[in-house]
Parts: structure tokens; sequence; C-alpha cells
């Protein structure tokens, strides 16, 4: 058989949460909904048991009765959110505002699709539990995305669990995971989302190690290989902003670096400063920094040495999310010259154990830093 993977593909990359585009006039047959969990049943499963249970909700009065429970649960927090965020340009904007809107129209779509497994998630790795029904929900979706179905991912209905078994009469020993609103969708093009690129979420090798292009089998400077390190703040964004753009401030943390000044009192892209670093190989060494990446509140970076070839870029970004921040910290060497492409020119033909060596001195002090730095921002010393 030729699979098409641009069909596939089409289908893997838009499939969205579906609110506003539910064609709630459009009836949905049964037959359709058991082919797709019949499709979704082919998902792998731990211990090869079959302990999926599918609900299919058409009664209007248990459909009005989750509606009504959903709203309650969820509308408050949501209609909050939603107009925390009106008028803000926030990425959560319309995500909000379309949640609010479903919460609103649950009991009116044609068919509510609930995935329960049997067994009670007890946080331990026995297979055949909880952790065999997610993927087969998502293949779920995808199923009904293919036929120009749509649905979206619902927990917040379900946060009530007693009420919900109530109205469902689902025995305790059940787990009912998430609930599906589904319907035909208004139209059936859908764009794909903004997600970070796959170089950026993922590491070769050791945690933390990316890779700008490559790798081979090993570590190669012409790759770009680099580093990320992250930590989850109980701060704002300006708080931590504030931490990360005070350029001496890792020097309480790192052992390699010993401070860094700015050459003059412009601050953005194109200003520059000056950092000392110390190494037990090489001594004390004076760094050019030119910033080339400055977001209030998102992002600051710079290169070392050479603008134009960098012995390396650093950045520290901010990601924002409900009161706190994600503070990441990313590090790519080269293409320019530095004591990385010193020390491989001086050790012929061990240039994987050099870069892992710089990569894990790095690492360490990157990690110093962001812990440094979470811990003053949460009020810490
Ligand atoms: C674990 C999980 C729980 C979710 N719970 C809800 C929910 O209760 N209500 C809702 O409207 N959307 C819910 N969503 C959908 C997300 O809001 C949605 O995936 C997100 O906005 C991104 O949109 P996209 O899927 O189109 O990329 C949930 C998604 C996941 C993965």
């Amino acid at each position: 058989m030729d699979i098409d993977p641009a069909h596939v593909d089409a289908v893997l990359a838009t499939t969205r949460a579906v609110r506003r585009r539910l064609d709630l006039e459009r009836p949905v047959d049964n037959q359709i909904l058991l082919d797709c969990i019949d499709l979704a049943e082919q998902a792998p499963t731990g211990g090869n048991l079959g302990s999926r249970r599918w609900i299919i909700v058409r009664d209007q009065a248990v459909k009005d009765q989750l509606g009504e429970l959903y709203r309650a649960t969820a509308l408050p927090f949501m209609a909050a959110a939603a107009e925390r965020l009106r008028g803000t340009g926030h990425a959560q904007e319309r995500v909000m505002e379309s949640a609010v809107y479903l919460a609103e129209h649950l009991a009116e779509v044609p068919a509510i699709v609930i995935p329960t497994i049997i067994g009670r998630h007890d946080g331990g790795s026995r297979p055949g539990l909880f952790d065999s029904v997610i993927q087969a929900a998502w293949s779920f979706c995808l199923a009904l995305r293919a036929r120009g179905l749509g649905t979206t991912w619902v927990t917040a209905a379900l946060q009530d669990e007693a009420k919900v078994k109530e109205i469902l009469g689902i025995p305790e020993h059940m787990t009912e995971v998430v609930l599906f609103p589904v319907a035909f969708t208004k139209g059936t093009e859908f764009s794909r989302a903004q997600r970070r690129p796959a170089r950026e979420i993922t590491y070769f090798d050791r945690y933390g190690t990316t890779s700008a292009a490559g790798p081979g089998d090993a570590l190669r400077f012409d790759d770009g290989p680099g580093l990320i390190a992250e930590t989850d703040i109980d701060a704002s964004p300006a708080t931590v902003w504030a931490l990360i753009t005070d350029i001496d401030l890792p020097s309480q943390f790192s052992d390699e670096f010993l401070g860094a000044r700015w050459d003059s009192d412009a601050r953005g892209i194109g200003a520059v400063f000056h950092g000392r670093n110390h190494h037990p190989a090489i001594g004390e060494w004076t760094i050019p920094c030119f910033v080339d990446t400055w977001v209030e509140h998102r992002a600051f970076g710079w290169c070392t040495s050479d603008p134009e070839q960098p012995g390396a870029h650093w950045c520290f970004e901010l990601e924002p999310s409900a009161g706190r921040t994600r503070l990441r910290f990313s590090y790519v060497i080269g293409p320019g010259q530095s004591g990385t492409t010193r020390a491989i020119t001086l050790n012929p033909g061990k240039e994987a154990r050099v870069l892992r060596r710089r990569l894990n001195d790095v690492q360490t002090n990157m990690q110093r830093t962001i812990d440094g730095i979470k811990s003053l921002a949460e009020g810490g010393s």
C-alpha cells in the first residue's frame, strides 16, 4: 500500500482544538463515531490488554447535565481569564474566548464522546491502565479530522469526577480521561499551530545538548553544538527580566564567569559589554559581547568576540505562563573562533571529546546561573 505522507502530515499538522467552528446544526451519524473508535482502538496498549471503554452521549437530558457541569466548573475562571486578556493581543486571548463559547454551547453539540479506561490511575507504572488511553484518544481526534469532523480535548468538564460518574453511571473502578464535543466542522481548512521547532526542544545523547545542524554520529563543531537550561520561576517576567539583564549577576553563581560591564549607557540591540572569565586550563580572559536580541520582558541575547563570526551565542528567553515565568538559557558554540576551536586544533582527532568536555563545563554553570536567578526572583538569597 502506498501511503501519501502529505495527506497524513496534513491531518497531523492541522488537527486543532475546534470550538466556534463546530457545526451544531449538522447531524453526526453514530456509525462515523464507531468507525473512528475502531481506528482509535488500533493504538498501542500496555500488556496488549484492551481496557478502553467509550461512551457516546446523544441523550439531550444527559448532554444538558454535562453542559451545566462544565459551565459550573470552568466558566467562572475561563470568563475571568477572557475578560483579563481582552484587547491585550496575548496568545491566550482568543483561546479563552473560544473556550467560553464552547462551555456555553457544550449541550448543543451533536455528540459528546468520552473515552474511559478500566482502572484507577495510581501513579504507578503498571501497563494497561491510564497510560494506554491517551494515544487512542488522540487517534480518535485524527480520525475525526480525516472525515471532516472536529473536536476539542476538554478536561475541565471532568474535574468533578463524582458528578461525572453520577451523570453517566460510570463505576468507581473506571477513569474518565477526556471529554470530546464532536461535530462536523464549518469548513475543513485549518492551519498549523505555532510551535517551537524540533531543534529547539530536541536533545542529542545527553539532556540539554542541542545541535543547530546535523548531528551525525558524534559531536562536531560544524554542526553548532549547544545547550539549553530551563527552569520555571514563581515570579513575573518583569522581575526575571531585571535579573537577567543585570549582566554582572551570573558571577555570583558561575565558577567561570567573573563579571561584566557595559561599554556605554546604551542598551538594546547593538549595545556592547565586556565579560571577564576564568578557567583553570586557560587562565583569565576578557571577551566583547554584542547584544543581538533585546525584547523587553521576553528575550536578551548576545554573541561573543565578533558579531559577524561569533565564538558563541548566548540567549535568555522568558515565557510567561499564568503569573509564572519559564526561563530558558541557551548557548551555541561557533561558528567563529574561540578557546574551544583552539582546543580542537590542539587535540587532533579529539573534536567530540573536546566539545563534550566544554559542554559539560558550561552546562554546570548555566544550571547554577538559572537556579540562582530563580532563587533571587522567588525571594530567596
Ligand atoms: C490536557 C489538555 C487539557 C485541555 N483542556 C481543555 C478544556 O478543558 N477546555 C478547552 O476548551 N480546551 C482544552 N484543551 C485544549 C487546549 O486549550 C488547546 O489544545 C490549545 O488551546 C491549543 O490549541 P490547538 O490544539 O488548536 O493547537 C486541553 C488540551 C489538553 C492537551
